[in-house]
């Protein structure tokens, strides 16, 4: 065997091959005679850090001991119970608390003891970009993306508890990424001087990946020298704080409470006060935001209770039937979907961090994954299932809470991911996205007084989501370093006409004012 280069010699790749065929990996040798230099050098350095016994014995136990597949999923929801209404708080239900819950999260976050961690490490195979998902435009009137709208949020949110409580504040801003994303995005945020914020809270961090097996657990090739990696799942996290020292970076910082969430939701409160507010108000180390899930197909988790203990049953993981059930006033039984936003304790997470995330088990998702064929060395496109991909889930740590709680809010106001490209589904697309965050800035000018009135004048009845008539919202985005939620749109609204397309922004009203009145 020749060395992998001037770095590797040949005892060094002898000790590497012994490894794998110690862990029944060694196959992933088998094309070693025809890869050039590069190659070589490439596929040394990625096997060097893969510890294979570890990897085989994730195998072993995501596949479980006979307990995967249609009986587990039988057996999960027998024992499946909703979460009981003390440990939720609602948008709605409980608005007269809202406000309450809103100054304790600011006074929180002036105070610098509140953190934002966006997980950005998903390769967004749904959607089909060959970037992050958070660099996605969705063709808003201002052609902001995903990642910018996010921090300009950050940014308002800033704001509003320095005006609240007099004290410049920040809120760090973690960025999980995976091998697959960390690059462009960082090059991204620099491109864009991290739109506005403080590059020394901007904090990027990556999180580990783990090859794709074939069901018989065999590691699969991507090409004839190269692994076929993907992300760890955004349960990846616990992991990847302890392996960055985001921990103490966090205890340096002085941060208490962390807001964990997905990228792809066009409507995401970063930070939210509100939220942040409730689960200390309840004295939570741990909390779920969630939305009323009034589809049993719907892709959403739902937070609910199996055996006494919170967790998320993955849209993938329960059966329609329990799905479909319904309690005694008609709506669905397990109705609290999870968008994805997580509150967290530092305190908590460093519990996960040092002692639990161990104990977190894969989940396996049966993938049709491309793969060199061993023996032949043909690129195989698998038409069905032919192996597996383990991940952890972010959700994973709720079974350690000692307090756990959930926040129900509107989906209008909060929820519209971005999952599929617009050619593939009518849902969670470019267009839905774009349109739901239409559609609330609408109803906050609206809220404030404000008005629209048609090409003739006529004022278009104050109905909210009210689309015009080719059936397309009406065009109206407001600037998050404007407003975050709603808030402070009356000095530019209140008792004012106007015609969309409208746009307000930092500089301020980009349309046609019609009769200031
Ligand atoms: C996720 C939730 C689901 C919820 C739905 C709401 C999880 C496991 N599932 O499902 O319960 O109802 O959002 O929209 O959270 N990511 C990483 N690293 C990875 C994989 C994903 O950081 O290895 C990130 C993605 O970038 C994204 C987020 O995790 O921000 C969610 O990933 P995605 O695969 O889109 O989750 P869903 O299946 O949509």
């Amino acid at each position: 065997m020749e060395a992998a280069g001037t770095m590797e010699g040949t005892g060094t790749m002898e000790a590497l091959r012994e490894r794998l065929e110690a862990g029944g990996q060694g196959h992933v040798l088998r094309f070693w005679p025809e890869l050039g230099g590069a190659a070589r050098r490439a596929l040394a350095a990625e096997l060097s850090g893969m510890d294979v016994a570890e990897i085989n014995r994730f195998f072993r136990r995501a596949r479980g001991d006979g307990g995967g597949g249609e009986a587990a999923a039988a057996a999960l929801d027998a024992r499946m119970e909703p979460v009981p209404r003390d440990v939720l708080g609602s948008a709605t239900r409980d608005r007269g608390l809202v406000p309450r819950w809103e100054s304790r999260g600011l006074a929180e976050i002036a105070g610098s003891r509140v953190a934002a961690l966006l997980l950005a490490g998903g390769q967004g195979t749904r959607l089909g970009v060959p970037y992050p998902k958070g660099m996605c435009d969705v063709g808003l009137p201002s052609r902001k993306t995903l990642f910018h709208l996010q921090a300009q949020r950050l940014r308002r949110l800033q704001q509003l508890a320095e005006e609240q409580h007099g004290t410049p504040c920040h809120i760090p801003w973690y960025i999980m990424t995976s091998g697959r994303t960390m690059e462009s995005t960082k090059e991204f945020f620099q491109k864009h001087c991290y739109f506005g914020l403080k590059k020394e809270n901007v904090i990027f961090f990556q999180q580990g990946m783990l090859p794709a097996l074939g069901f018989d657990g065999k590691i699969l090739l991507e090409e004839k020298g190269k692994i076929a990696m993907a992300p760890d799942g955004n349960g990846g996290l616990y992991r990847a704080l302890g392996a960055h020292g985001i921990m103490d970076d966090m205890e340096r910082r002085g941060v208490q409470s962390v807001h964990v969430y997905c990228v792809d939701n066009i409507l995401v409160k970063v930070a939210d006060p509100r939220f942040i507010g409730f689960c200390l108000e309840k004295g939570a180390d741990c909390g779920a935001k969630v939305v009323e899930k009034t589809n049993p197909t719907e892709p959403v988790g739902v937070v609910c209770r199996v055996d006494g203990v919170y967790q998320v049953v993955e849209y993938s993981e329960i059966s329609l039937a329990t799905a479909q059930k319904r309690g005694p006033d008609g709506r669905l039984l397990f109705n609290a979907g999870n968008i994805a936003n997580h509150y967290f304790t530092t305190a908590f997470l460093k519990d996960v961090v040092n002692t639990y995330e161990p104990q977190l088990q894969h989940h396996v998702a049966e993938k049709k994954i491309p793969h060199v064929d061993i023996t032949t060395g043909q690129l195989i496109q698998p038409e069905k299932p032919n192996g597996i991909k383990m991940e952890k889930f972010v959700f994973d740590i709720f079974q350690f809470s000692k307090k756990f709680v959930v926040y129900e809010v509107l989906r209008e106001d909060e929820f519209s991911p971005l999952k599929n490209a617009d050619s593939q589904n009518g849902k969670d697309n470019p267009t839905t996205a774009r349109h739901a965050l239409m559609s609330l800035h609408h109803c906050w000018v609206l809220n404030a007084g404000g008005h629209f009135v048609d090409e003739n004048g006529t004022r278009i009845p104050a109905i909210p989501r009210l689309k015009d008539a080719n059936d397309l919202p009406i065009q109206c985005e407001i600037s998050p370093l404007v407003s975050y939620g709603g808030e402070g749109l009356e000095k530019y609204v209140k008792d004012r006409e106007f015609r969309a397309p409208l746009i307000i922004d930092e500089d301020g009203i980009h349309e046609l004012v019609k009769n200031g009145m």
